[in-house]
């Protein structure tokens, strides 16, 4: 089938990735707007002096990806600092915006490396790491026209269950039930609204997937309906590696069934992770893939209803093979008077351990009967992993919408799942870093995202709670996690608890707004956090904004991101505008401002919003929980024009595994 503005090539033989829902015949001859060398493994195109490049996904760096190198490459780094190349998803899609505009999604599912505007600064220039891949190049006459061409081709994105709107608290680890308990009453007892709580790897025995320590939550099954009746979900996490251990029942069948990772000798490839040997299933293997899916069952008939995969890129230890070499090596270095190579050598062979590219060489998969290197395929397996259990939970309870996110993906795996953007740090540049992530990962069909707000690894402060929350708010994926060792960080434990409380109620009072801005972008393959260059077309300043975005229709926001600010510079894309100024969703005031720039005071404890001219923002009454929240009374503000009506999405259960919505149009 043709689609409009889309033309596929097809280089080599390339692996069935599943990126692309769309049946799309091949195109024949030259490629549109791209050379492409002669081995096929180059593909470059000319970038004018103010041409703008979008996508990527997750990525450091700005909305705008122009003057860096990136890889698409999953990859398990914490350090998001911005000489990164490659963060946990791979989404090798951009948008060139300038003298031409064009979109390139090259689906190959090991590494490509995008130079963009880096070595040779009017240059885009994409490496593939094999001629054996599909590049499709969309046109249209805005990027946003590109970008629906390209979401429409890939499949609906999910769509997760409405609770998961919800604020979620979460830390590793929260290690016995009476902890659980402390951090729901931590939230409750001080009047802050609250969906769920995460269970981390120590709720496990032993770090085995699928088991529940009997030692720290007795009564696993009655602990998770009880807080249910307080609306409270619990959502554990799921590791990729299966704990080598004889006796233990997933272990015993994945090996019996030839349904992990072998080696090249064909024997179990065998590597450590949290809890030492592990071996990895073949989510690439769909039999295999099936049966791990079919696992979530023992959690799910404990009454979970929600999981988050980890560790899929896969994350890696070290090998059994690497570590031997490894600790001959530094024994070898015993003795020497070590200077500047011998020291760093040292350094890098306990440092080179970890998620090798020599171990992912040594690893296969089982396709459909094929031996095939997991370097050929590596960016699947995290996507592949997910898109198990997703199968699974329609068969398991057709009758939920069970929610689920991974660290590792690919494109594709937005039809099923959300994704988290990975172990960022409590610093102030990963406020923006989450920010500019969110439009970028919208362009790719992940919309159900956020960071880890506050950070995940080091000590925050609580003006960095406070400003991140601010933020936060508007994130789908609104969770609180943080690392061990890191200083405790659930928003109660904090000494201005009126101001956590306030922002925390207003996140309640525009969940039906941020739900149906969400349900919309899903529904019409759009972003719902849009740069102001996309809505603003044409005005310098909106196109170099970078620190502001649309959410939704209506709305636009400006958070404060640096540590001591008494407020920082918006610009007002239109006349207009109404500044909305938050104190708690019941206490606000209201202006009208003209377009330009402005300097905006913004106290720690407020949250400035701009409302579109013509536009209305829906609130609520905030609530304790999503499930308390009253979809029947909405109120509004802004200056709506005459007529001016708003779609509503509301859930009313699920069907086949998925949310049922409705859809209600109402005015002001
Ligand atoms: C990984 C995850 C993080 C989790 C930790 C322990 O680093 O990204 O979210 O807390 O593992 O499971």
């Amino acid at each position: 089938m043709d689609i409009v503005g889309v033309n596929k090539y097809i280089f080599g033989a390339p692996i069935e990735t599943d990126a692309v829902t769309a049946d799309i015949d091949g195109s024949e001859g030259n490629v549109r707007f791209v050379d492409v060398s002669d081995d096929k493994t180059v593909l470059t195109c000319k970038l004018g002096k103010s041409d703008k490049i979008y996508g990527l996904g997750e990525a450091v760096r700005g909305i705008n990806k122009r003057g860096w190198i990136y890889e698409t490459y999953c990859t398990d780094d914490p350090m998001h600092t911005e000489t990164k190349r490659s963060l946990y998803g791979a989404h090798p899609f951009v948008v060139v915006d300038g003298e031409s505009v064009f979109g390139l999604f090259v689906d190959y599912p090991d590494k490509i490396v995008f130079d963009v505007g880096y070595t040779k600064t009017n240059e885009l220039k994409i490496t593939v790491g094999a001629p054996d891949y599909t590049l499709y190049v969309i046109e249209g006459d805005t990027p946003e026209e590109i970008i629906k061409r390209f979401r429409s081709m890939i499949g609906q994105s999910y769509i997760a269950p409405f609770w998961a709107f919800g604020f979620q608290q979460s830390r590793w680890s929260y290690y016995t039930s009476k902890d659980v308990r402390g951090i729901i009453d931590g939230y409750r007892k001080n009047g802050f609204p609250l969906d769920a709580v995460y269970l981390d790897i120590d709720y496990m025995e032993d770090f085995k997937d699928f088991t529940v320590s009997t030692e720290r939550f007795p009564n696993f099954k009655e602990f998770v309906s009880k807080v249910k009746e307080e609306n409270i979900h619990l959502v554990p996490i799921i590791d990729a590696g299966v704990k080598m251990e004889d006796g233990y029942c997933v272990y015993d069948e994945g090996k019996q069934n030839g349904y992990f990772c072998k080696d090249k000798d064909g024997n179990d490839f065998i590597a450590a992770v949290w809890p030492g040997k592990v071996c990895f299933p073949d989510f690439l293997n769909e039999e295999a893939s099936d049966w791990f899916g079919m696992k979530y069952k023992t959690l799910i008939d404990l009454g979970i209803d929600g999981f988050w995969n980890d560790m899929n890129e896969p994350a890696i230890f070290y090998s059994e093979k690497r570590l031997a070499d490894a600790l001959e090596k530094v024994v070898s270095y015993r003795g020497k008077n070590l200077g500047i190579y011998d020291f760093f050598g040292l350094k890098d062979v306990v440092l080179g351990l970890s998620n090798s590219y020599e171990d992912y060489s040594s690893m296969y998969h089982n396709m459909g009967g094929r031996k095939i290197c997991h370097n050929r395929v590596h960016n699947l397996f995290g996507s592949r992993m997910t898109r198990s259990a997703s199968n699974a939970f329609r068969k398991i309870a057709p009758d939920k919408n069970i929610l689920m996110f991974s660290r590792a993906s690919y494109i594709g795996m937005h039809r099923c799942s959300g994704i988290w953007m990975g172990d960022n740090q409590s610093w102030w540049s990963h406020i923006k870093l989450n920010l500019q992530m969110l439009p970028s990962l919208n362009m790719c069909g992940f919309l159900y995202t956020g960071a880890d707000m506050v950070g995940f690894g080091d000590n925050c402060t609580e003006e960095l709670a406070l400003r991140w929350l601010a933020l936060g708010i508007f994130n789908p994926l609104m969770r609180n996690h943080s690392a061990l060792g890191t200083r405790d960080q659930e928003f109660f434990r904090f000494e201005n608890k009126e101001a956590f409380k306030n922002l925390l109620s207003l996140r309640y009072a525009l969940i039906p707004y941020l739900y149906s801005e969400y349900i919309k972008a899903v529904k019409n393959d759009e972003l719902m956090f849009r740069p102001l260059a996309f809505a603003f077309r044409g005005d310098k300043f909106a196109e170099a904004c970078e620190d502001q975005l649309m959410v939704g229709e209506s709305i636009m926001i400006a958070p404060v991101y640096e540590p001591n600010a008494i407020g920082r510079n918006v610009y007002i894309p239109e006349d207009g505008m109404t500044e909305v100024r938050f104190k708690s969703p019941m206490q606000y005031e209201i202006k009208e401002v003209a377009k330009g720039h402005r300097f905006v005071e913004i106290a720690d404890d407020e949250v400035v919003i701009y409302i579109r001219k013509g536009k209305a923002l829906p609130l609520v009454k905030p609530a304790s929980c999503t499930a308390e929240l009253d979809l029947d009374t909405v109120s509004f503000i802004g200056t709506p024009d005459e007529g001016f009506a708003y779609t509503l999405y509301v859930e009313k259960g699920a069907e086949n595994g998925e949310s049922i919505i409705e859809e209600k149009v109402i005015c002001p």
